[in-house]
């Protein structure tokens, strides 16, 4: 119960819920970029995602779900908690310089968030004018969508928006993570700033190369 009442509780809340959409936002990319291996690729990966048992995927979904509102409702407590002047709390303090990421967390989440929603109605629930073409066939064609989704300009510039803003969230939201379980120090805290930058950086390109390799016609449907 602490953990809900207290700002440090909640702060691990966010941690651990961070945590688990980091890794799936990791395995997410690894599967997106089958997108390179041509139709085939994407297709088959698709069709293994939506063969598992339908238990499995209403609870991982279900999972999902509980994650992104728990860290949602915690990240706009703390931020409100934080604007009324507070001390923040960490299990152990260190030096953190504050950077343009660190002090938008709250409107790059939101912004994701608005992107997640667009996300899913465009690639799960298919009612984007874009994918059309597309609805009611499960998994259907995925490869063939997502390259008629990209060849749109204003489609791949939402992604590249979104993306930049995954970028800022996660580079600062990484290090957030070692701080708030006390995992930092000065010594290390110039390194974990760099890996937390390194991860996003990572994400960041790996995701935002499949729209703009698909709209500058590199990758071809
Ligand atoms: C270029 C970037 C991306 C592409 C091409 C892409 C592609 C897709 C596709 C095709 C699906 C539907 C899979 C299916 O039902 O067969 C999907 C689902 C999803 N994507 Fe992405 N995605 C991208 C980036 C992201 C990012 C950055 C996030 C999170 C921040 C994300 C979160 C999700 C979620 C939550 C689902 C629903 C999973 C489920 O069905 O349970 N995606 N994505």
């Amino acid at each position: 119960m602490q953990l809900l009442t207290s700002s440090i509780g909640r702060k691990i809340l966010m941690a651990i819920t961070g945590l688990f959409m980091v890794l799936f936002v990791i395995v997410h990319l690894l599967g997106n970029s089958s997108v390179f291996a041509g139709p085939g690729g994407l297709n088959a990966y698709a069709e293994h995602l939506h063969s598992m048992p339908l238990p499995i995927i209403a609870a991982f979904r279900a999972v999902m779900l509980v994650v992104i509102c728990v860290h949602i409702w915690f990240g706009i407590q703390l931020t409100i908690e934080n604007s009324g002047g507070r001390p923040q709390q960490y299990a152990v303090k260190a030096t953190q310089k504050a950077t343009f990421a660190s002090e938008n967390m709250i409107w790059t989440g939101l912004l994701l968030l608005a992107f997640i929603v667009y996300h899913l109605l465009q690639f799960t629930f298919r009612v984007t004018p874009d994918v059309a073409a597309f609805a009611g066939q499960v998994p259907g064609n995925v490869f063939g969508m997502v390259v008629t989704s990209f060849k749109n300009f204003f489609v791949t510039f939402i992604y590249a928006a979104a993306m930049v803003t995954l970028f800022l969230h996660l580079s600062h939201g990484v290090q957030s993570f070692f701080q708030t379980l006390g995992w930092n120090n000065d010594r290390v805290q110039p390194g974990i700033t760099k890996a937390g930058t390194l991860v996003a950086l990572v994400l960041f390109l790996g995701f935002v190369a499949i729209p703009l390799t698909i709209f500058a016609g590199i990758l071809k449907g």
